[in-house]
């Protein structure tokens, strides 16, 4: 699986990373900067997980 994150709209909530900060990447500031990641076997999970917490709901989730 793959997640997609339109970067442009985040306005740096920081949940994501706070549930997987293995999967999703902030920069200084606190953005998001993760914005497209294969997802490895075993943090699919997480990925789902950070994807549900981003209030602004600018995760998406591709399945394969
Ligand atoms: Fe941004 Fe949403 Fe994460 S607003 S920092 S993608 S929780």
């Amino acid at each position: 699986m793959k997640v997609k994150v339109d970067v442009k709209k985040c306005v740096g909530h920081a949940r994501c990373a706070a549930s997987a900060p293995e999967v999703y990447e902030l920069d200084d500031n606190g953005f998001n900067v993760t914005a497209e990641k294969q997802i490895h076997r075993g943090q699919e999970e997480k990925a789902r997980r950070g994807a549900r917490a981003c209030p602004e709901r600018i995760i998406a989730i591709e399945e394969e």
